[in-house]
C-alpha cells in the first residue's frame, strides 16, 4: 500500500473503470449474468482518485456504495457499457475494462414474462455476439496516446491463454488472473500477473485488490 504521502502523479489525468458484470435481460424479471463483484474495479477507482486522477467509474450491477469523488454511471448490459465506455473514453488518457461483460445475449427479448406450459419441452435458448468492448477501443483510441488495459480471468493454461488474448485485443496491457470456484471473484484479495505486448510481465503478489490496483496505474504511468 502507499503511504498518505504519496505524490498525486495522476493529476491532471482522466481516467476510466469499467467494473462489475453485464446482465443480459431474457423478459422482464429474468437476465443472463456473471459472478463479478466489481469489487477490482472499484479499487481501481479509489485508488485512480487518491492519487489525483478524474476518475469516471462506469458500474454494471454491483451493490456496491460509489466510491468518493468519483463520477459513476451506471448501466445493466452489455451493450449499455459499450455505449457509456466510448462516451467517457473521448477524452481519457487511459481506460481500465475491470467489469466482466456478456459475450451473448439473448437474441430476442420477450416483452411479457415467458411463461411455460404443462407437458411442453422449453424452447432452446437463442444467443446473439456481444460487441468486444475492449479489442473496439484499442483499435480506435479516440484520445491519442491512450493507455488501454483489460482483465482476463482463466481457470486453465492461465498465461498462454493471457497472451494469446493480449495479442487479440491489442491492448497495452492485460492483468490476468486465475479464476476457480474459491478464487478472486467476491473476494477481497487478488493474484494476478500483468502482461505486456513488449514481453514484460509483472507479477503481482496475493494481496489486497488496492495493491494490485496500484501496480495498474504504475505500469500506465510509465506508458504516457
Ligand atoms: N471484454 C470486453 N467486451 C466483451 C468481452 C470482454 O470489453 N464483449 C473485456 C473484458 O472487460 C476484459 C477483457 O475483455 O477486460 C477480457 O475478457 P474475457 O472474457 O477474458 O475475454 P474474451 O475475449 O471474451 O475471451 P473468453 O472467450 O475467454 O471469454
Ligand atoms: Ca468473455
Amino acid at each position: 500500500a502507499r503511504g498518505a504521502a504519496a505524490a498525486a502523479d495522476l493529476a491532471g489525468r482522466h481516467v476510466v473503470i469499467s467494473a462489475g458484470g453485464t446482465r443480459e435481460p431474457l423478459d422482464p424479471v429474468r437476465f443472463l449474468g456473471n459472478r463479478s463483484s466489481g469489487k477490482q474495479g472499484y479499487a481501481l477507482a479509489r485508488t485512480a482518485v487518491a492519487r489525483g486522477a478524474r476518475v469516471t467509474l462506469v458500474v454494471a450491477n454491483t451493490g456496491l456504495a460509489d466510491p468518493a469523488g468519483a463520477d459513476v454511471v451506471r448501466v445493466e448490459t452489455a451493450q449499455q457499457l459499450h455505449e457509456a465506455v466510448f462516451k467517457a473514453a473521448a477524452d481519457a488518457d487511459a481506460v481500465v475494462m475491470a467489469a466482466a461483460v456478456a459475450d451473448f445475449r439473448p437474441a430476442r427479448y420477450a416483452a411479457g414474462k415467458i411463461k411455460k406450459k404443462d407437458g411442453e419441452e422449453p424452447a432452446p435458448l437463442e444467443l446473439v455476439r456481444n460487441p468486444d468492448i475492449l479489442a473496439e477501443l484499442s483499435a480506435a483510441r479516440p484520445k491519442p496516446g491512450q493507455v488501454v488495459v483489460g482483465f482476463a480471468a482463466e481457470t486453465d493454461d492461465v498465461l498462454a491463454n493471457g497472451l494469446a488474448k493480449l495479442t487479440r485485443k491489442g491492448c497495452d496491457l492485460l492483468v490476468v488472473n486465475e479464476v476457480g470456484e474459491h478464487k478472486t471473484f467476491g473476494s477481497e484479495q487478488n493474484e494476478a500477473v500483468v502482461l505486456a505486448p513488449d514481453g514484460t510481465r509483472t507479477p503481482v503478489p496475493y494481496g489486497p485488490k488496492e495493491a494490485l490496483a496500484d501496480v495498474v496505474w504504475d505500469l500506465v504511468l510509465q506508458r504516457w
